[in-house]
């Protein structure tokens, strides 16, 4: 018996994608969770007691997505523009100033209310662990307000003053504002600073001098690298030592080595790929090459918007041709790396993996395997999910 009040034994889970490199994946197998940690994994058969039991019925139990690279903090809606998109324009970084205008314009109450929803929805499709960020704001004030109600719903919240250049600035002088006082108004409510690195955003040079100013202040780094075209961001990404560098649609061979030989995560957005028809990126050739890949939503209004993680695993199996077990690792073992998050702390238990120790975050699937996630791809398969060892979404007609 394991000890403690409220240890809850997990039982009838058919398929155990563990997603921890020593345990693999179980058949039959059990979980205990304890507090908000988990306590014991192994097989059904010597699983010991606890206080309580749920029985899920033989299916499938995996970790709590972890979505690494979110955009939830915006008000507004592009669907003129994603509709003249699938009618043939090309995305540009430009509708980023539609989204904060529409941001600027809301009152704190409804932006709150607009980010609590999306988390909601997130958890309701699995999603444990949420990165988000700043960028629809793009003065102080509104950067700093942006942050601060992220901050309210979210763990990891990034700074991305360096999203675009509002209207009429130069960019520049823009530049010196984010490094600024734009960082120190938002210093208390972020953990991360993120740049567009990309034209139509910020050059190479402007982006260094943001990610150095942030890493001078204590934040860890992202970088949003060769979306629109090959460029300098994977380099720079990987120079500064980011945690992880996004898009990657249009990589060279040297930043495909440069992302193996790194500890920089290659993290790809499925979603966004495909809504702004955008070429791939490159998942299969990265995991190939040895780099580390994750798979997250990208949720915003402008190129993809969706919380779906499962959406997202599906079209990188179906599309970018990682198997099942790959990108599950992606969204959630991959996420946790991309946002250091994969190893715990004493206050702050890993997150990604069904592990002892690890934060027991577990998403149940109304299927008897992982596999289902892409063989039944738009499918509602999310059952049940745990986040921090509290049963969060129960299945239906069930409290
Ligand atoms: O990650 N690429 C930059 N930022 C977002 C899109 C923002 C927008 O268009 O509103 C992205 O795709």
């Amino acid at each position: 018996m394991l000890s403690g009040p409220g240890s809850t034994l997990i039982t009838g889970i058919a398929e155990l994608s563990t997603v921890d490199p020593a345990l693999g994946t179980l058949r039959d197998a059990a979980v205990v969770i304890e507090g908000e940690r988990i306590a014991w994994v192994g097989p059904a058969s010597r699983a010991p007691a606890a206080d309580t039991a749920v029985d899920v019925g033989g299916r499938a139990v995996l970790p709590g997505w972890v979505d690494s690279h979110t955009h939830l903090v915006f008000d507004g809606d592009r669907a003129a523009e994603f509709a003249a998109r699938m009618a043939g324009q090309a995305y540009e970084a430009g509708g980023i100033a539609v989204t904060t205008g529409a941001t600027r314009a809301a009152d704190d109450a409804r932006l709150d209310g607009l980010v609590a929803g999306r988390v909601r929805e997130a958890l309701a499709g699995g999603t444990t662990s949420l990165e988000t960020k700043t960028g629809y704001g793009l003065t102080v004030e509104d950067e700093a307000r942006s942050a601060r109600i992220a901050a309210a719903h979210v763990e990891d919240v990034t700074f991305l003053g360096a999203h675009l250049v509002p209207d009429g600035l130069d960019p520049d002088t823009y530049v010196d504002t984010v490094c600024g006082p734009m960082l120190d108004a938002v210093a208390p409510h972020v953990r991360w600073a993120d740049v567009f690195c990309e034209r139509g955003a910020f050059t190479v040079e402007q982006s260094r001098r943001v990610l150095t100013a942030c890493r001078d202040a204590g934040l860890g780094l992202r970088v949003h690298g060769n979306q629109l075209g090959p460029g300098g961001g994977v380099a720079l990404a990987v120079e500064v030592g980011a945690a992880s560098v996004d898009h990657v649609n249009h990589v060279t061979d040297d930043d495909v080595d440069a992302l193996a030989a790194s500890d920089t995560v290659a993290t790809v957005l499925p979603a966004c790929d495909l809504s702004t028809r955008a070429p791939l990126a490159p998942a299969r050739r990265l995991l190939d090459a040895g780099a580390t890949v994750a798979i997250a939503s990208n949720a915003n209004p402008g190129t993809s918007w969706t919380t779906s993680m499962a959406f997202c695993v599906a079209t990188a199996v179906l599309q970018m041709g990682l198997t099942v077990p790959e990108a599950v690792e992606a969204a959630t073992l991959g996420g946790a790396k991309a946002l250091r998050r994969d190893v715990g702390t004493p206050d702050r238990p890993a997150v990604g993996r069904l592990a002892v120790g690890a934060r027991a975050d577990l998403h149940v699937l109304d299927a008897p395997s992982a596999v289902h996630l892409a063989y039944r791809p738009g499918m509602p398969l999310t059952w049940a999910v745990w986040q921090r060892g509290r049963r969060v979404v129960a299945p239906a007609g069930r409290p």
